[in-house]
């Protein structure tokens, strides 16, 4: 059931699940980059690392699809904050998160259907992974998708400071706990 008066600040759900999706992502995006991409595929621990990097990155997705239902059907506060055209950028850049992530998993199921990660990951087969994963196109593709997200973090986090320490206004507030009227 919508809600159509304006609040400050999101449902509760939603901030939890926003510091937590937050906090996941940039977990993922680091032990992506930092430990998973330089790991040789044949490495002892590339398995039980690839393990974990798996189970989450599709618990980021329902996460992210919980979210979004539950954002669809509870009162938020208006998108207009300055009426200016960052106000737009904002909005883009959120939409964004929602895309990425799911893109996110996407190349990584493809990536793990096709090259039957599922069965050497998870079910521990006894398969080596395929030597050259890392230059499979989805692995590449999911690479690329993993940029953008950071660039798209780098710019959110950028907006959350702008409105908090120069035009120190209460956004950052509208994703924190307290009265919502
Ligand atoms: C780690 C530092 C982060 C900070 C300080 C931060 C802060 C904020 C703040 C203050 C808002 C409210 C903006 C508004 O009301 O217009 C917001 C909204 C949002 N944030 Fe973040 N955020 C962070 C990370 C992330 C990450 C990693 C994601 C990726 C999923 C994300 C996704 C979103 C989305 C999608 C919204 C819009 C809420 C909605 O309408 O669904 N944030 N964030
Ligand atoms: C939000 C979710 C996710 C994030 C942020 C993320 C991030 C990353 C990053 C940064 C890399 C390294 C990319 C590079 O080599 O340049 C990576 C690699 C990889 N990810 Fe993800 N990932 C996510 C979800 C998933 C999912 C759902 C799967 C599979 C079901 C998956 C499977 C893989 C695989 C197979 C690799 C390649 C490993 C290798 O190069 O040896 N990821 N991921």
């Amino acid at each position: 059931m919508a809600i159509a008066q304006p609040v400050r600040r999101y449902h509760p759900v939603i901030v939890v699940l926003h510091w937590l999706i937050a906090a996941l992502i940039v977990l993922m995006l680091l032990g992506g980059y930092f430990v998973i991409a330089p790991m040789p595929e044949d490495a002892p621990q590339k398995l039980d690392v690839l393990e974990i990097h798996m189970a989450l990155g599709m618990a980021i997705l329902g996460l992210m699809v919980i979210r979004l239902i539950l954002r669809a059907v509870t009162a938020r506060p208006p998108a207009e904050i300055t009426g200016g055209p960052l106000d737009r950028v904002a909005v883009a850049v959120h939409g964004g998160f929602y895309l990425l992530v799911a893109l996110m998993a996407v190349f990584g199921m493809w990536t793990a259907i096709g090259l039957h990660l599922n069965d050497i990951v998870f079910a521990r087969n006894g398969a080596p992974l395929p030597p050259d994963l890392r230059h499979a196109p989805t692995v590449v593709a999911h690479g690329w998708a993993a940029l953008v997200l950071a660039l798209l973090i780098v710019l959110h986090v950028a907006g959350a400071l702008y409105h908090r320490m120069v035009l120190r206004d209460e956004v950052m507030a509208r994703m924190g706990f307290g009265a919502r009227r």
